[in-house]
């Protein structure tokens, strides 16, 4: 009888000990649908989890949080992630190349250390009721989600949203982006994205790239640079916006027709305007004072004054297609404003060209867009800019 219970008694601690032994790893390496009960039952998952690619299900029943990171990769039959307890994953959130996963669900989820999933084509929504409300970086692209309810930051490091093909909002309360903003490429059949950014605040970097629409009223500072590539707006407007550290640039929006940053004081870099072929009257600045490094405008102007410049510390580059008077910015020159060696205003251009090579052209006026590749490539925009900001001091 006694060593009977003994025997018991060794077993059931054998096993608790076990169990305990699972939770505790630093790394758990999960192989198949087996293995993932052995952590199911864990209150707290200490290590990381890293899931292979034969894994077909994914339901953490007791888990409430993961103090490493969550890692499941490549599982190509992996149909749903169901954590019905998960509050926290203080790790790197990483999902990706899993095709056929339907169903994110983690309704008590709110504090992700980062969040990374790529390449899921079959996820349309998320089911968080809770919402995710702090996580240091943010990237998700190649998803099928139309929006992204269910998080909710306020800030961020990097936010990276890119070729989410059916992505139709993006609203978000964020206020602080610490490093990266960068919403692109993500549009389908003529749809894309809107960007509604109420309470915005501060960015380092900025890029929004094929949106519909994009406001940030709050916004007053940008640390380094920003920049607003082939959108589909007609319409953009920076009402709070102070200053730029570096760059400012609206290249390649199609149809844009105003642009007003009625406050915007100063840019360190490069202001650059180039490529939005409906823009012909540009009067939304009537504030700017210092232009750190280049004024670089390439377009359709009939109209363009900055009328308070005061300090320009690279060159002035304003090509236009259109009749255009010059009178403004020759005075601008004449008085020193303009401190760059280099200086170019002219009109009736054929092929309008900025700075660094992307050039602007009308109707059949057509340049041959050796400067475009530039754009194009991730990133591209910004280095592209500040190197022709450089190169024109
Ligand atoms: C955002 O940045 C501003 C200015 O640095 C600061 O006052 C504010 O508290 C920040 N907000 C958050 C949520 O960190
Ligand atoms: C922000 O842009 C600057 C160039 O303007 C670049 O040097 C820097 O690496 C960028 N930072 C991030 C986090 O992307
Ligand atoms: C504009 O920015 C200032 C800080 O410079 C802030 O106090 C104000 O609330 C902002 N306005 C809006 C509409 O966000
Ligand atoms: C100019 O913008 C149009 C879109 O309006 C785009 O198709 C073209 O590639 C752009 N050209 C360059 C050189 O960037
Ligand atoms: C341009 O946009 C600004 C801000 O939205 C607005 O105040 C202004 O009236 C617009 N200008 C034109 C010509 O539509
Ligand atoms: C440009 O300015 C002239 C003279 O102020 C004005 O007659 C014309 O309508 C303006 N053009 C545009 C496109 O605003
Ligand atoms: C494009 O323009 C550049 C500079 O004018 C020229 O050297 C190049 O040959 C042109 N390329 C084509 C394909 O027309
Ligand atoms: C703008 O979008 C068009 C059509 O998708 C693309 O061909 C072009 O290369 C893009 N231009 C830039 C500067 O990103």
């Amino acid at each position: 009888m006694f060593f009977r219970k003994v025997a018991l008694a060794t077993l059931a601690c054998a096993s608790i000990a076990q169990a305990q032994n699972a939770c505790n790893q630093k790394t758990t390496n999960i192989q198949s649908d087996g293995d993932v009960q052995k952590l199911a039952s864990c209150s707290t998952v200490k290590g990381d989890i890293i899931v292979g690619e034969d894994v077909t299900q994914f339901q953490l029943a007791e888990v409430q949080g993961i103090e490493g990171d969550l890692v499941i990769e490549k599982a190509t039959g992996l149909t749903s992630i169901d954590m019905p307890k998960v509050r926290f994953i203080n790790g790197n959130f990483k999902l990706t190349g899993l095709t056929i996963l339907n169903t994110l669900s983690a309704p008590q989820l709110g504090k992700v250390g980062s969040i990374e999933w790529v390449t899921l084509p079959a996820l349309q929504s998320l089911t968080f009721t809770r919402t995710v409300t702090e996580a240091d970086d943010v990237l998700i692209s190649d998803t099928q989600l139309g929006s992204l309810e269910g998080l909710n930051l306020k800030t961020v490091g990097t936010f990276d949203i890119n070729n989410n093909k059916q992505l139709r909002n993006v609203d978000l309360q964020l206020q602080n982006v610490t490093k990266a903003l960068r919403i692109e490429f993500n549009k389908f059949g003529g749809k894309s994205v809107q960007v509604n950014l109420p309470n915005l605040e501060t960015v380092q970097n900025a890029t929004f790239r094929d949106a519909q629409s994009v406001s940030v009223p709050s916004l007053y500072r940008v640390d380094n640079s920003i920049a607003f590539v082939n959108n589909t707006f007609e319409s953009l407007s920076l009402p709070n916006l102070t200053d730029v550290g570096e760059s400012i640039a609206w290249v390649s929006n199609s149809k844009l027709t105003n642009i007003s940053a009625p406050i915007l004081e100063d840019v360190g870099g490069t202001f650059q305007i180039a490529n939005n072929t409906k823009l012909t009257n540009v009067d939304g600045f009537p504030e700017l004072k210092t232009v750190g490094g280049a004024v670089d405008m390439a377009g359709t102007f009939e109209n363009a004054t900055l009328s308070s410049l005061e300090d320009v510390r690279g060159g002035f580059n304003f090509q236009t297609t259109s009749k255009f008077d010059c009178a403004e910015f020759e005075t601008l020159k004449d008085d020193q404003v303009i401190k760059g060696d280099d200086f170019v205003c002219a009109g009736d251009k054929d092929v309008a060209e900025s700075k660094d090579g992307s050039t602007s052209t009308v109707g059949g006026k057509n340049g041959n867009g050796s400067g475009a590749a530039g754009l194009v490539v991730n990133g591209g925009l910004l280095v592209a800019t500040f190197m022709a900001a450089v190169a024109f001091l």
